[in-house]
Order: structure tokens, then C-alpha cells, then sequence
């Protein structure tokens, strides 16, 4: 394939897109196959001459697809969304044509300097002040990854990297029982231990962390003479969107000297919407902050922002110039690539910058308005059934609930059995979760195209089901 047979099988590409999106509401949203069943179809080596595209076309359609869970179902409320707006999947196609690597600055100056102002665009729109900069990241999980390496080369007065771990005090590290696993990740990688990860009691309506337990737990770890280095909190946790109370962790926080990070890697995109910014009171304070477009601000996965007070301590943790990197005549230039791990970077800035342009900020804050009532306007309704329990109230568009009996196992069961039926079936895609060790059903509404059918659907579905079950 040329590049003039790429204008003509581009356009077929554009037109297959639109075809696909437009049939969504008539496909399962959750593949329906057995785990192997793409895998036997799949010849076992590559080929060794070339074959037609028409032919690699053909199975798409035929082999994969079939395979594929659709995660731009207007009714897919399960996990967290990973909501792609047109106008950033157009974006990601100028951005595979152009296909830089954007490294250093030199590397892309554009791209470097795009990035710098839609972080900067971000930053505001979502409310944080001045003094944070931004980089985009693949992902959450490597900007925690970031953020628990400069906790820890900034306890260990910079020394980690260049003497390793193995003769300096046992690092702390403080987060809720509510966190994602990404934090547990980070905490291996940066070689601390999942030991050291000190789970602090969560309670209260948003399962807060517990602030007196906190400061406990710190002079309990400093009176052993081990090293509290930082604390990680959360703002719309995975499993029932707990937040802790940012204001009180701050607090304790800067009094011990210590970093803090807070992963909203889905609420972060809702905090557009100036009415909703109560849940991260006190995030001015933070000294880093993850939020991710990809989740529920509409720019095609994978978009990470990572908003940072120092940047110098990042860029003392992570940057390393070989001859092959410097980018002599150029000083006092960002690279972002000494801002993550990876070395190589996509040009994720352009579709960041196409979303913002051709939405607005007005545009984005209506869709997660609409979210955030319909999921409300469903709770309400799936209350009113006797055959339901509510478990967890809305955070944003995040509830839980399960089906209703007295006897808590075969609650557990029912409800183990109603989220299999429902995503068996196919018009809509729930997924599960436990609270306080019991099964509870996940709803959450972010999808891109969701309109208020899609949720009156997740309704009638809900209902039928529980109604079946329950009786
Ligand atoms: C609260 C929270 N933090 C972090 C992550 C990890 O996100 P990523 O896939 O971007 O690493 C998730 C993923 O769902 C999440 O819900």
C-alpha cells in the first residue's frame, strides 16, 4: 500500500467508521463469544507473502468484530467510559498521517508547545489555579507511576535512583482502602512495596478517608523510624466513586512535609462544571494531580493529563541526558519526554485541542450534565422497586445496587446472576463490584452518543430482570 492508495482506502476507512457507529444501538454491547473463539480462526504463523488488503478487510468484519466489546455503545455503563467525540478519532487519523515521535521539544516543537497550552486550557477549565504545568501522559496509571517516584526520590533527598533502595529507611506511603490498583502498581514498580502502602480506614457518604487515622498512622510509622513519603487520595474512586476529603488530607499532609498526589482519573473530566467542583475542595494544595480526557471528556483513548506544582522535581526524578538527547542552542525548553516514563511520545496534544475547539467547554460541560441527571433520574426509579436495594447514591453518574432479599447470600447470588443475564443479553453492559464485602451492581452513564433513551433501556432491562429474579 502507497500513499494514493491510502486516499482512496482512507475514505473507505471514514466511511466504515461512520457505518459502525451508526449501527451501535443494533449490536450486544458486550462481545458474545467464548474466551478462544477469535483465537482458533487466527492462522497460527504470519503469512509469508503479502495479501490484499480486501481479503484483511473481509475478516475484519468476519473475525474480529464479532470479538469486539463496543465501548462506544451509547449503552455501555459499564466500568468507567472511554468516550471518543468524532472529532478526536478524526484527530487521532492526522495524528497517526503525521506520525511523530514528540520526545523533545526538537523533536516536535509544535507538538511540545500544543501540549504546554491545552494542558494549560485544561487546567483552568477544570478550576485549578495558576502555578500547576501539565503533560499528557498514556495513562493514569504512568502518572501515578510519576508521582510515587518523586515521592520517593524527594524523601530520600534524591538519592533512589543512584543508590537504590536497598540501605535507606522503610518508605511510607498513604492511601484509602477506596484507591484504584494502579496505586498498589505504582508502589511495586517504584520498588517500595505493597507492604509500605498504608491503607488508611475509609467511612462516611463518599467513603472518605479517615483524617485522624491518617495522622495516627504517620507518628505510629516516624516513632518506628520508617520514612512517611507521601499520601495518594482519591476523588470518584472505581468501585463507587468514594472521594476523600482533599481539604483535611492537605492539611495533615503539609504538615508532615509530605508529597501529596490525587487521582480523579474519571471525576477529574466532571470538574468542567463549576457545580460539581465541591468534591475536590482543597486541591489547590495537591502537589499532583491526575485526571484523564479518555474517561469522560470525550478525547479518544489514550489521553492522561497530569497536572504538577514543581515540575523540577519531577524532571530531577526522571530526566537522564545521554549526548544523543541534549538539545544543544535550544536551553530553557520543555521535554516532555523528562516528564514520563516512556522515552517516545504520541502527539496526543492535537486531539486534545480538536476536543476543546469543536465542543467548547459549554459543549462538554451539557454532556456531563445529561450524565450525571439521567444516572440520578434512573437511581430514583430503580429505588422505588421493591426488588432492588440501592447501596452506594450517586456520585457524578456513578450508583450501586443489588437485588433485594433478606438473606445477604442469596442477595450476593441474585445479583451475581442479574449482572450475567443482563450482559448476556446485550442491550446494555453493567459490571460488579463489592461494598463492605458484598456484591453490588455498578451503574455509571459517560458513553459519548448515551441519550436519555439509552438510560430509560437500562431501566426497562434492570427492571425485567430484578422482577424475574427476585419475583
Ligand atoms: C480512579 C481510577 N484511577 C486510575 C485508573 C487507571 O486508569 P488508566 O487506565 O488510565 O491507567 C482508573 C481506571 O479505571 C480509575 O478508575
Amino acid at each position: 500500500m502507497d500513499w494514493e492508495d491510502y486516499r482512496k482506502r482512507g475514505a473507505e476507512a471514514a466511511a466504515w467508521a461512520a457505518d459502525y457507529h451508526a449501527t451501535l444501538r443494533d449490536r450486544p454491547v458486550r462481545a458474545q463469544t467464548k474466551p478462544g473463539d477469535i483465537l482458533r480462526q487466527l492462522p497460527d504463523q504470519a503469512p509469508e507473502e503479502a495479501e490484499p488488503l480486501d481479503d484483511i478487510l473481509s475478516d475484519l468484519d468476519s473475525t474480529i468484530m464479532p470479538g469486539m466489546t463496543h465501548w462506544q455503545h451509547p449503552r455501555f455503563f459499564a466500568y468507567f467510559p472511554a468516550n471518543a467525540a468524532p472529532v478526536s478519532v478524526l484527530a487521532e487519523a492526522y495524528i497517526s498521517a503525521i506520525a511523530a515521535n514528540c520526545l523533545l521539544w526538537q523533536t516536535s516543537p509544535a507538538a511540545t508547545e500544543l501540549e504546554t497550552r491545552v494542558c494549560d486550557w485544561l487546567r483552568a477549565g477544570v478550576g485549578l489555579p495558576d502555578g500547576f504545568s501539565g503533560v499528557i501522559q498514556d495513562s493514569a496509571s504512568t502518572a501515578t507511576l510519576c508521582a510515587v517516584l518523586t515521592m520517593r526520590e524527594r524523601a530520600l533527598d534524591w538519592t533512589g535512583n543512584r543508590k537504590g533502595l536497598s540501605s535507606q529507611p522503610r518508605l511510607r506511603i498513604y492511601a484509602s482502602t477506596e484507591v484504584h490498583t494502579s496505586i498498589d502498581r505504582a508502589i511495586w514498580i517504584a520498588g517500595i512495596g505493597e507492604e509500605n502502602l498504608v491503607r488508611i480506614p475509609a467511612g462516611g457518604r463518599t467513603r472518605a478517608m479517615d483524617p485522624v487515622a491518617l495522622r495516627r498512622a504517620i507518628a505510629e510509622d516516624r516513632a518506628a523510624g520508617h520514612l512517611p513519603a507521601g499520601v495518594i487520595a482519591c476523588v470518584g474512586g472505581t468501585s463507587i466513586g468514594a472521594t476523600d476529603d482533599l481539604a483535611a488530607v492537605m492539611e495533615i499532609a503539609q504538615e508532615e512535609g509530605l508529597y501529596t498526589h490525587v487521582d480523579a482519573a474519571w471525576a477529574g473530566a466532571a470538574l468542567i462544571c463549576p457545580e460539581f467542583r465541591a468534591l475536590w475542595t482543597g486541591v489547590d494544595r495537591a502537589d499532583s494531580i491526575v485526571l484523564n480526557p479518555h474517561k469522560w471528556l470525550g478525547a479518544q483513548f489514550d489521553c492522561t493529563a497530569h497536572f504538577i506544582r514543581e515540575p523540577e522535581d519531577l524532571v530531577k526524578t526522571l530526566a537522564i541526558q545521554p549526548e544523543y538527547l541534549k538539545t544543544h542552542g535550544a536551553d530553557g525548553v520543555i521535554n516532555y519526554s523528562e516528564w514520563s516514563v516512556p522515552l517516545g511520545r504520541r502527539f496526543r496534544a492535537l486531539k486534545l485541542w480538536f476536543l476543546l475547539r469543536a465542543h467548547g467547554l459549554s459543549g462538554l460541560r451539557d454532556m456531563i450534565r445529561n450524565h450525571v441527571r439521567w444516572s440520578e433520574t434512573l437511581c430514583d426509579k430503580l429505588a422505588a422497586l421493591p426488588q432492588i436495594e440501592i447501596v452506594t447514591p450517586p456520585i457524578l453518574s456513578l450508583f450501586t445496587f443489588r437485588i433485594a432479599t433478606d438473606d445477604p447470600a442469596e442477595a450476593d447470588a441474585l445479583t451475581q446472576r442479574a449482572v450475567q443475564e443482563i450482559n448476556d443479553e446485550g442491550r446494555i453492559y453493567l459490571t460488579q463490584t463489592r461494598v463492605d464485602g458484598r456484591l453490588v451492581i455498578r451503574f455509571q452513564a459517560g458513553a459519548w452518543t448515551c441519550e436519555e433513551q439509552d438510560v430509560d433501556v437500562a431501566y426497562d432491562v434492570i427492571r425485567e430482570t430484578a422482577l424475574r429474579l427476585a419475583g
